[in-house]
């Protein structure tokens, strides 16, 4: 089979709508899904599989059997406890890192050359233990940090001003999490600067709406789902497709903006050779200090989880 080789691990709600994803945009010709769950993944594969005449030409395989991920060009790691409401991302953390332990050294030796995505949470510390027990290059395993909370920002500053969302650029920095930072000086609508087009008192209730997002997802629906599927994807593909585009995603930082040993979001060139470039912009000094707390309380996250 020729084409680009997709491996998902994980065939839960968010492993799932992925697979739908990138199977519905044509980006890979082979998505094999992974789950201890033998029956679980074989009814998520068959469901799939039957889609696949009305999709571009791909093919679906799934397997309780990590081998299925064998020579894959790119490894999405959805596979970990799920957020329950009531619970913050950071609840997660003992019980995936654990998996990831378990899990990253064998998925690394039947998918060595592969890119490795990682989008379990919370993801910016997984995406360091996982650079930890595998030891692969930082711009090769990276985590989907921020993409989908700058697209979040993006769509309710694109409401807020009566345009489109392609026409927003704003990112948000820092934790996929509680702690994550708009970065409101360097935000446009068009070429003009959001915080000329806004009050700081809707900037505020957007910036709490976007961290404020998923868990009133999971109050109403118990996970998300969509949202996460399609930006994982929408991450993949500037992978395969080398489109180079500029990703909030979730990489381990030796300097940049002065973070060094964390993982965290800020945006970053995504390309064939994964997190291929930090392209930092200048933040504000509250900005700045925001992303230096975060990042404190993800290392501090990760030393007690014994990384
Ligand atoms: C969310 C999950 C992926 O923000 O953390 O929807």
């Amino acid at each position: 089979m020729s084409g680009p080789k997709v491996a998902i691990v994980g065939a839960g709600s968010v492993g799932t709508t992925l697979a739908y994803a990138l199977l519905l945009r044509g980006v890979a010709r082979h998505v094999v899904l992974h789950d201890i769950d033998v029956g679980k993944v074989r009814a998520e594969t068959l469901d799939l599989r039957q889609g696949l005449q009305f999709m571009p030409a791909a093919h679906v395989d799934g397997s309780d059997d990590i081998d299925v991920c064998a020579d894959a060009d790119v490894v999405a790691v959805t596979a970990g406890a799920k957020q329950q409401e009531g619970q913050s991302r950071m609840d997660l953390a003992a019980s995936t890192t654990r998996l990831m332990v378990d899990l990253m050294p064998r998925l690394v030796q039947v998918a060595p050359r592969a890119t490795y995505v990682m989008v379990t949470n919370p993801v910016d510390v997984i995406t360091y233990v996982a650079q930890k027990v595998t030891d692969l290059p930082p711009a090769r395993l990276f985590g989907s940090g921020t993409v989908l909370d700058s697209a979040r920002l993006r769509g309710l500053v694109a409401q807020a001003c009566g345009v489109a969302v392609q026409s927003v650029h704003a990112y948000i920095v820092g934790e996929h999490g509680d702690s994550e930072i708009p970065l409101w000086s360097s935000a446009t609508v068009g070429a003009v600067p959001v915080i000329e087009l806004t009050t700081e008192e809707q900037r505020a209730q957007m910036a709490h709406d976007v961290v404020h997002a998923a868990y009133e997802i999971i109050a109403g629906k118990g996970a998300t789902n969509y949202a996460i599927g399609a930006s994982a994807s929408r991450i993949i593909e500037s992978v395969l497709r080398d489109e180079r585009q500029v990703l909030p995603v979730s990489t381990l930082l030796s300097g940049t903006l002065g973070l060094h040993d964390v993982c965290l979001s800020i945006p970053t060139v995504v390309g064939a050779g994964g997190a291929e470039r930090p392209l930092a912009p200048t933040l504000s000094e509250d900005e700045l200090g925001g992303l230096r707390a975060g990042a404190d309380s993800l290392r501090g996250a990760a030393r007690r989880l014994g990384f």
